[in-house]
């Protein structure tokens, strides 16, 4: 892993060395700066916060403010990954230049060093003009959870052939028009391994997928699910590799026992009225 600060510019040059791109969803100071210590590529701020972190069911009621608020957090613990942030559901769609307001913001209040937006074909005249103010931007297309009324909740999106929102052959329009408009990079979430696959072969960006198969360039997933933090549903596409869900609750179950059982705090923990 090289120790130098990752930058935007940077991820091009790792799909053209064949080199997989980390990334993870980060939200707060602690968590940023594990990841970032241990050598993750891309810290990515995502609106996925509003479930994960807000416990709402969906990611559409978070609002600018607080994506700006969890930034600050992630980009001070920051000191070599890129860091990403989301915009979230209705600060993009309505113009061009709400877009490039509210992209502004993440980047000069937020500290972010590049901005996520969902769409594809749609989303491209956005995407031109936020390249155009030398605002760096990552696509997201496939599973886009600000669609999840057109989609029907969280649902695979590729699997029928056609060029409608979220059908095969419109996935393949929807990347190609996202590299065009100056993306830098494009996440594909939720769709076949094999449709990831031809994206990725046909795109000059790096692909990063999420449930979407070994075949992309970088892989991301949400903190939550690979530190094992969610009480119960892990989705198939992600892997736990701990579970901390169970260490921390066996953290607080022994605090509990201890203080109720007077054997916390023991005498290394009191302070004497005569010290240094
Ligand atoms: O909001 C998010 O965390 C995301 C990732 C799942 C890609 O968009």
């Amino acid at each position: 892993m090289a120790k130098e600060k990752v930058r935007v510019t940077d991820l091009g040059r790792m799909k053209a060395e064949g080199a997989p791109i980390t990334m993870l969803t980060a939200y707060d100071y602690p968590f940023a700066r594990i990841f970032d210590h241990v050598g993750v590529d891309v810290l990515l701020v995502g609106d996925s916060l509003g479930m994960v972190v807000q416990g709402a069911d969906s990611t559409l009621p978070v609002t600018l403010g607080e994506m700006i608020y969890h930034t600050r957090m992630v980009v001070r613990a920051r000191r070599r990954a890129l860091v990403i942030a989301d915009l979230p559901f209705l600060t993009y769609q309505v113009s061009v230049e709400q877009a490039v307001r509210n992209a502004g913001r993440l980047i000069k209040d937020g500290g972010a060093e590049a901005v996520k937006l969902e769409g594809g074909i749609t989303m491209a005249d956005t995407i031109r003009r936020l390249v155009d103010v030398d605002i760096p931007v990552m696509g997201h297309i496939g599973l886009t959870p600000q669609s999840i009324h057109r989609m029907g909740g969280h649902r695979v999106q590729g699997r029928r052939s056609g060029k409608g929102p979220g059908c095969r052959e419109r996935l393949l329009e929807d990347a190609a028009a996202v590299e065009q408009a100056g993306a830098f990079s494009l996440v594909l979430e939720g769709i076949p391994a094999d449709l990831a696959q031809e994206i990725t072969e046909h795109s000059a960006i790096p692909t990063i997928g999420i449930g979407a198969g070994p075949r992309c360039d970088g892989q991301v997933l949400v903190m939550h699910d690979v530190l094992g933090l969610s009480e119960s549903f892990i989705p198939r596409f992600a892997k736990p590799y701990a579970n901390l869900w169970q260490d921390a609750g066996a953290a607080a179950t022994a605090y509990i026992r201890e203080v109720r059982e007077r054997a916390f705090p023991a005498p290394e923990h009191c302070y004497g009225s005569k010290g240094a």
